[in-house]
């Protein structure tokens, strides 16, 4: 007979102890599921709420395995994970959600690029390079032109592994790796579709969101909900969305991040198959969270209603520039006060210029006053150290 799903036996295991961990952790506390996760540190964010936290290496192969082979299902919170090991517990009879096989594709941005094209699923055009020299050599010969973008086949994140290369004079931010190169996009937004999906082949996407990123950091910084875009433009993103999660086969969430171009055409950018900085203010804004989504797409129940309970604007919280240390969060009383404002800090002790400690999501019927509110939040917040 097959484990009752809702009882204290049935175990998630997470690969990565970061927030995306410990918001996972705290949705299944509201349901009798035993979460454990997988991550260097106790001290991690998943740590501060996963009393199962197995300290290792999700990058290892014997720790992987380890971990997995006494789990019921095992998930990620980041890609950057071992794939070979998730691959042996699939073929053990594993549950591994979303599927090792997808998972090895979206973790190279150059496999990754490569699927869209197979799928036919919009993407910007890309060549692919083995070194700097090698798209040196391409300019040279009128193969590649300025302005481009450059990004690292592997272990990319947060902007982190992006280059723009607008002309020569960018030439000092070429990134000595494996890289995919793509024509730089004029988009007019960014947007992004949380779409899940379960075992039975249910699909359900979250409303689309759109993302304003910060020029220096390439890091999201405000994301509205739902986006200010035509009612063609949402169901094209819909669309595309999930037809995006149907070709790579996977369960569990998808966020597909994308450019709205100036003709009015959708481009995928990238994918990741897990919960989604795009989707954090599902929690406070959303009928259903994007952490809660994910665990009915894993664990095969159902699909939550996605609609939006408030328009809402989704701040991400900073350590600011210049301060390394043991984190203090200044102003956060004048911040409390602003009107439908939520905090997620996600207890990193540290912090360090532009980590990632938390966001807010402020909530209000008038979109400009939830603006407006994070801005607020966004100058007055100052997360830093004791002097
Ligand atoms: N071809 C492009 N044209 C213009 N801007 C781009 C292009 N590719 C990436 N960018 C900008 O750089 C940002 C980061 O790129 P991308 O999402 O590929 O990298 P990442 O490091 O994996 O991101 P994430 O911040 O989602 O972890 C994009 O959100 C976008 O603002
Ligand atoms: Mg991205």
């Amino acid at each position: 007979m097959s484990k009752q799903i809702i009882n204290s036996e049935y175990k998630v295991g997470i690969l990565g102890g970061g927030q995306l961990g410990k918001m996972l952790t705290l949705a299944a506390h509201n349901w009798d599921v035993e979460m454990w996760a997988l991550d260097a540190s106790k001290d991690f964010p998943t740590g501060r709420v996963c009393n199962n936290f197995v300290e290792g290496d999700f990058n290892n192969y014997e720790d992987v395995l380890a971990f997995g082979r006494d789990k019921d299902v095992i998930t990620v919170e980041i890609e950057s994970v071992n794939v070979k090991a998730l691959l042996q517990l699939q073929a053990e009879g594993k549950k591994v959600h979303p599927r090792p096989q997808a998972l090895q594709v979206i973790k190279d941005k150059g496999l990754q690029k490569q699927f869209y094209v197979d799928h036919d699923l919009p993407t910007s055009p890309f060549k692919i390079f083995e070194n700097e020299q090698d798209i040196q050599m391409a300019i040279g010969n009128g193969e590649l032109q300025f302005p481009f973008v450059q990004k690292a086949r592997q272990g990319g994140y947060d902007g982190r592994g992006v280059a723009v290369i607008k002309d020569e004079s960018d030439w000092d931010k070429i990134l000595p790796v494996k890289s995919i190169v793509e024509p730089l996009v004029n988009f007019t937004k960014e947007l992004s579709v949380v779409v899940a999906r379960n075992e039975s082949g249910e699909v359900k996407t979250f409303p689309v969101v759109e993302m304003e990123f910060n020029p220096d950091t390439n890091m999201v910084e405000f994301l509205v909900c739902p986006a200010e875009v035509s009612k063609e433009i949402v169901e094209l993103a819909d669309k595309i969305a999930i037809a995006t999660i149907e070709a790579f086969d996977v369960c569990g969430l998808l966020a597909v991040e994308m450019f709205l171009t100036e003709d009015n055409k959708i481009l995928i950018n990238e994918v990741a198959p897990r919960p989604h900085n795009s989707g954090h203010h599902t929690i406070d804004a959303c009928v259903t969270s994007q952490f809660q989504q994910h665990l009915r797409g894993i664990l095969n129940f159902p699909l939550g209603n996605t609609d939006v309970k408030m328009p809402s604007v989704m701040v991400n919280l900073l350590g600011a520039d210049g301060y390394t240390g043991h984190a203090i969060y200044e102003n956060m009383d004048k911040c409390m006060a602003v009107e439908g404002a939520k905090f997620h800090l996600y207890g990193k002790k540290m912090t360090k210029p532009f980590r990632k400690m938390g966001h807010a999501t402020i909530l209000n019927r008038d979109i400009e006053k939830a603006k407006e509110g994070g801005r607020f939040v966004m100058k007055t917040l100052k997360i830093r150290t004791e002097d």
